[in-house]
């Protein structure tokens, strides 16, 4: 049983919090991209296809988002019946921190980027931040995350 200060609009409120962070995943996989020059191809294709991927979950958010508007209160789906998009979507996020974490430790041309770790950790950080957030969203805990 979830409790959250949302009630009957939680989906919805959790559903513009995902549409907003993967886009926001997309344009920091873009970013690292255009940010690291000279960057090992293996990278750069592994980031091109981790803005795809993101844009995808957002277009899948973005159609939840747009049948609430067709639907009653009564046809909305529950936070129950999202639990295993809303999984997806973080899972897809751990997963790209993980991918994050091996290019700055393994990447020859990040090492040589003095910035890169900042930007990275910034990029992390913000993953982070929309699995916290979105959690805290959902169980109606008080969100105490500060982001730097
Ligand atoms: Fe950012």
């Amino acid at each position: 049983m979830f409790y959250s200060v949302y009630g009957d609009i939680l989906p919805l409120r959790v559903l513009e919090e995902i549409s907003f962070w993967k886009l926001q995943e997309k344009e920091h996989a873009l970013l690292l991209i255009n940010s690291f020059v000279g960057l090992e191809p293996i990278y750069v294709d592994t980031l091109e296809q981790w803005a795809i991927d993101f844009e995808e979950t957002e277009e899948t958010s973005n159609d939840y988002l747009r049948a609430y508007g067709q639907s009653t209160l009564e046809e909305m789906y529950t936070i129950e019946e999202l639990t295993p998009f809303i999984k997806y979507c973080f899972d897809e996020s751990n997963a790209f921190i993980q991918f994050l974490a091996e290019m700055i430790n393994n990447s020859i041309i990040v090492e040589t980027l003095r910035f890169a770790p900042i930007l990275t950790d910034h990029v992390i950080r913000e993953s982070k931040y929309f699995i916290d957030i979105t959690t805290s969203i959902i169980t109606g805990e008080d969100i105490d995350f500060v982001i730097e």
